[in-house]
């Protein structure tokens, strides 16, 4: 399949009710196959990464949806335990060390969390 270059606006209206330390899962269409991401809402601010272990090229969260432990204040990957830090996806303990989640742009629009994701479309 064709890569679409396309940047999709993902608008998440009920990302603005996450708790610190929350997170909301998203999905969308890259290369025909649908994938998943999340936001995570942190005290400053929210942040958004693809749900893709740079170690596998697999799902962090084992399908349950958990992708954060705010005991330690990181990201985990569920298969074999990398951690990450949610400033910014860097790995910074496990098998993918210093390797990085995908990051997405997220920006605040009248109430409205704009998650960018490139070379997707919605699903
Ligand atoms: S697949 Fe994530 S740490 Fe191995």
């Amino acid at each position: 399949m064709q890569p679409t270059n396309a940047l999709l606006a993902l608008r998440l209206p009920l990302a603005q009710q996450l708790a610190i330390g929350q997170t909301l899962p998203f999905r969308y269409r890259r290369d025909g196959f649908v994938e998943q991401g999340f936001v995570l809402r942190r005290s400053d601010g929210f942040v958004a990464f693809a749900n893709r272990c740079p170690h596998w090229n697999v799902d962090l969260d084992l399908g349950d949806e958990r992708f954060y432990d705010p005991r330690v204040d990181r990201i985990l990957c569920m298969n074999h335990g990398a951690t990450f830090l949610p400033v910014d996806g860097t790995c910074d303990a496990g098998p993918c060390r210093g390797k990085q989640l995908e990051r997405f742009v997220v920006t605040s629009v009248g109430g409205s969390l704009i998650v960018q994701i490139p070379d997707a479309e919605p699903v």
